[in-house]
């Protein structure tokens, strides 16, 4: 098709605006023959460093990049766009508690949700990748009421990505040998990263690896403590790397997943697997025709169950103090 897709960032004078819109302007997203309308928001303050990208985004002269709007006006840039990446959010500042986090946030996605309602195309589908990203987007989409609901995601990809990385380095196999991860839950330290469903080369991950201790001491903490690791290595929170999950997220949204796997998003339940209805949280899904649907039948023992209780049970005390906070529409 040679109709632009409209992409929204939000954010995108940031750190993973700085890696993501160059991923998504040459052709990431929906591949070489399609090309992409750019639409960036940001606060006020951060338009004129956001010019500068814009600058570099030219100097790129992406043939699959057909134009760029920015603005600090979410009604503006969101006007007609079928894609909005939601990146932008208020950092956990030095003692600040998780209440008021959630607060400033839903300041943040409460009108974003309201505008995308007013002004997005009728196919828009909302990927939130600024944290605390799950709730966010419960935000979103409850403030979105004429959205159907299913068209709102968090991302946990980027935890899905990790996971993969931390299992081929174990057992020494390329990436591409594996298969079905699925993280399940929060996107925080409470993530349950499942290898009892994963596939290495065909074989079942957990009895490939045959050491639960390493399970459950090393690889689980390793992938949900990563972003606290990076940051300490880096000095900074992880970006790149958290552009590139946001893209395969999208892409794979966009495009569908592969026969014979899955991937991991964070969307909003139907009750399966005993997670509460209406809660954004993790599970492993199959992309067809932009529809997503949660894999169905997976047995879960009772250490998986109580690791994606657990995780579910914060995705429920956040859900219950956003509503506390007036921030659910
Ligand atoms: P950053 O601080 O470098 O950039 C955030 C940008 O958002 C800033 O330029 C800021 O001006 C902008 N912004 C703030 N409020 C806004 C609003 N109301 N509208 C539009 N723009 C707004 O942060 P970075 O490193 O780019 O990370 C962005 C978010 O992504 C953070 O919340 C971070 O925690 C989260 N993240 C999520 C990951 C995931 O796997 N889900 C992984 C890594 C980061």
């Amino acid at each position: 098709s040679t109709t632009p897709v409209k992409v929204a960032v939000t954010g995108a004078a940031g750190q993973i605006g700085y890696s993501l819109l160059f991923r998504i302007a040459s052709g990431s997203l929906f591949g070489p023959d399609t090309p992409v309308e750019l639409r960036l928001l940001e606060i006020t303050p951060a338009l004129k460093a956001l010019e500068g990208v814009v600058m570099e985004l030219d100097d790129c002269a992406f043939p699959t990049l057909s134009s760029v709007e920015i603005g600090d006006d979410p009604e503006q840039v969101f006007d007609g766009v079928n894609h909005a990446l939601l990146v932008g959010a208020r950092p956990r500042g030095p003692g600040m508690e998780r209440g008021d986090l959630l607060e400033a946030n839903g300041g943040i996605f409460a009108p974003q949700g309201k505008a995308l309602n007013k002004v997005a195309a009728d196919d828009v589908r909302v990927t939130v990748t600024g944290n605390p990203a799950n709730t966010n987007a419960l935000i979103a989409m409850s403030n979105a009421p004429d959205i159907p609901a299913e068209r709102f995601a968090a991302l946990t990809r980027l935890d899905h990505n990790r996971a993969i990385s931390q299992l081929s380095s174990k057992l020494s196999v390329p990436v591409t040998e594996i298969r079905k991860m699925t993280i399940w839950g929060n996107h925080s330290a409470t993530q349950y990263p499942d290898l009892f469903h994963a596939e290495v080369g065909g074989r079942n991950a957990a009895e490939a690896v045959g050491d639960q201790q390493w399970l459950e001491e090393t690889f689980i903490p390793t992938v949900a403590k990563r972003g606290a690791a990076i940051i300490e290595a880096r000095g900074a929170s992880s970006a790149a790397s958290a552009a590139s999950a946001t893209v395969d997220h999208v892409r794979d949204w966009a495009q569908g997943t592969p026969d014979g796997d899955w991937v991991s998003m964070s969307v909003c339940s139907d009750g399966s697997y005993g997670v509460p209805e209406g809660l954004i949280s993790s599970f492993p899904v199959t992309v067809s025709d932009g529809a997503w649907s949660i894999v169905q039948g997976l047995e879960i023992d009772d250490f998986s169950r109580g690791r994606i209780d657990a995780s579910v049970a914060e995705l429920e005390e956040e859900r219950t103090a956003v509503t506390g906070l007036g921030l659910l529409g």
